[in-house]
C-alpha cells in the first residue's frame, strides 16, 4: 500500500501543469467547510483529497473501476467515491455548492451533455471550475496533437471560445474572471511536450523544468495556453423558465461511453 501511495503521489505531483491547475481551480472555487463539492473524473482521488481539505462533504465521481478502487483505498476516509459518468451524473438536482473537474472534459464523449449535468446538479448560485487541455494549431504541432490525443484518449481540445459557448448553452454564466492560460509560451510548451513524451528520462530534471515552465509562462507568454482553467456559476434565480429540460427526469438516457484509462496523467 505504501508503494501504491508513493506511485500515485509521484504521478500526480510530477506533472508540469497539474498542481497549477489544482491551485487555480481551488482559488476560483474557494470552497468553505459548509460547501459540498463534486470532483468529476476523480481518477485515483489524489486531487479530490486536496479539495476535501478545504470543502465540506466531498464526492469523487469516476467511471473506471480500477481507479475508483484505488481512490477508495488511498483516500476513502471522509470522501465518497462513486462510480458514474459525467454525461449522466447519479445525483439529484441542486445537490452541490461546487463542481470541479481536473483535466477530464477533453476525454468525455459529450462535453456539452456533461456541462448540462453540471448545471443540473449545482445548487442555484453554485460554482463550477474546470481545467481542460487546449492543444491548438496556435500552440502545438499537428504531430504532437496527434500523438497526445491517441496516447491520452482525447475526444476534443477546447479553445477558450468553445468553452464559453458551451457554458452559455448549458445555462451557466461565465464567472467575472477571465479564463487562465497555462503553458502559454512557446518555450514552456516545448518543455512540457518533451517531458510528456519521455517522463522517465526527464524525471531527474523535474524541479528545474518546473521552474523554467513557471518562468517562461510568466515572462514570455506569447500564445493561447495548452491548458485552460475556466469558471462559471449557476444563476441564483434562473433567468426564465427556459431551462426545465435540465430536470433529471426529462434527461435522455446516455449509454455508458468508453473512457480513457484513469491511471495515466497528462
Ligand atoms: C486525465 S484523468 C484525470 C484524473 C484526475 N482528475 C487527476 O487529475 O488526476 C481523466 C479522468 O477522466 C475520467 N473520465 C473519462 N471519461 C469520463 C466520463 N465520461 N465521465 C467521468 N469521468 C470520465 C477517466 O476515467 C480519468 O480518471
Amino acid at each position: 500500500m505504501l508503494m501504491t501511495r508513493l506511485m500515485s503521489t509521484i504521478k500526480s505531483v510530477c506533472s508540469l501543469n497539474r498542481r497549477r491547475e489544482f491551485d487555480e481551480l481551488l482559488r476560483r472555487l474557494a470552497p468553505s467547510k459548509q460547501d459540498s463539492l463534486l470532483d468529476i473524473g476523480s481518477g485515483d482521488g489524489y486531487w479530490t483529497s486536496y479539495f476535501a481539505q478545504y470543502a465540506g462533504p466531498t464526492v469523487g465521481l469516476e467511471p473506471d473501476p480500477a481507479a475508483l478502487n484505488l481512490a477508495r483505498q488511498l483516500h476513502g476516509h471522509g470522501i465518497t467515491f462513486q462510480q458514474g459518468f459525467a454525461e449522466e451524473l447519479p445525483f439529484d438536482d441542486s445537490s452541490f455548492d461546487c463542481v470541479a473537474s481536473v483535466s477530464c472534459f477533453e476525454h468525455f464523449r459529450d462535453a456539452q451533455k456533461a456541462l448540462d449535468e453540471c448545471y443540473r446538479v449545482l445548487k442555484p448560485g453554485g460554482r463550477l471550475a474546470i481545467s481542460v487541455d487546449s492543444l491548438l494549431p496556435q500552440n502545438s504541432s499537428s504531430e504532437f496533437r496527434s500523438w497526445h490525443s491517441k496516447k491520452y484518449f482525447v475526444t476534443e481540445y477546447f479553445p477558450e471560445q468553445r468553452l464559453t459557448t458551451m457554458f452559455e448553452q448549458s445555462g451557466l454564466r461565465p464567472a467575472g474572471e477571465p479564463v487562465t492560460h497555462l503553458l502559454n509560451s512557446q518555450r514552456s510548451a516545448r518543455i512540457r511536450e518533451r517531458f510528456l513524451r519521455n517522463p522517465r528520462r526527464w524525471l531527474p530534471a523535474f524541479p528545474l523544468l518546473y521552474s523554467m515552465v513557471l518562468y517562461f509562462d510568466r515572462h514570455e507568454a506569447d500564445m493561447p495556453g495548452q491548458v485552460l482553467v475556466a469558471t462559471a456559476f449557476k444563476p441564483p434565480i434562473p433567468d426564465n423558465e427556459a431551462f426545465p429540460k435540465r430536470s433529471r427526469h426529462s434527461r435522455p438516457e446516455v449509454s455508458s461511453p468508453p473512457f480513457a484509462p484513469a491511471l495515466t496523467s497528462n
